[in-house]
């Protein structure tokens, strides 16, 4: 049988509790999904391609038919070269539906043989995005429970280097303690 491969693409910058729930939903009735990163040089990304790939890959190592890539060029193209036959889209709120339905109609008009495929992610997520983490992790609020936690280390690295000195030497005292 024709195994159902998806792409799941996005900026994922950072990735949020948000596309978990959205990638282990998809990973449930795809035989395969590829969580496809853009490499967008036009955007300024507060974490580097890579930075987003090593995270994804660390977060869904769990899921055995989940793997993730980037890609640059358009969405579509990339789908065909990996002979996926769905693009999967989260859609949270009402507000993301004109958006994604137009993206999803233009991707068709490209190629028709390719379906959008739209999930919701848990309802605790609805109003989660990751502009918003990294305004809200910027301006120095919680985000606790809004991502895992590798990525609220990461981020608070990222947003204050500080934190990584703070927590290399924490665990330096910690290991010349315990000698
Ligand atoms: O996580 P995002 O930023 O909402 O993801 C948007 C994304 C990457 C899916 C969209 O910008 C995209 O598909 N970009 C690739 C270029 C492309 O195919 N453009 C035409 C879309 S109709």
């Amino acid at each position: 049988m024709k195994k159902v491969i998806a792409i799941y693409p996005g900026s994922f910058d950072p990735p949020t509790n948000g596309h978990l729930d959205l990638i282990a939903r998809g990973s449930k009735i795809f035989d395969e999904l590829i969580v496809a990163i853009l490499r967008n040089p036009e955007k300024n990304p507060l974490f580097g391609v890579a930075q987003r790939r090593h995270m994804l890959e660390a977060l869904t190592s769990g899921f055995r038919n989940v793997r993730v890539d980037t890609f640059d060029g358009l969405t579509v193209d990339y789908a065909i070269r990996v002979n996926a036959s769905a693009i999967l889209r989260g859609i949270r709120a009402i507000s993301d539906y004109e958006y994604e339905l137009q993206m999803a109609l233009m991707n068709r008009k490209l190629h028709p043989e390719l379906e959008t495929v739209f999930m919701m992610p848990a309802e605790k997520y609805s109003y989660l995005s990751s502009r918003l983490v990294r305004e809200v992790g910027r301006l120095g609020g919680s985000i606790e429970g809004l991502v895992p936690e590798m990525v609220e280390q990461k981020l608070k690295e990222k947003l204050d280097p500080a934190v990584k000195f703070k927590d290399a030497s924490k665990s330096k005292a910690v290991k010349s303690r315990s000698r």
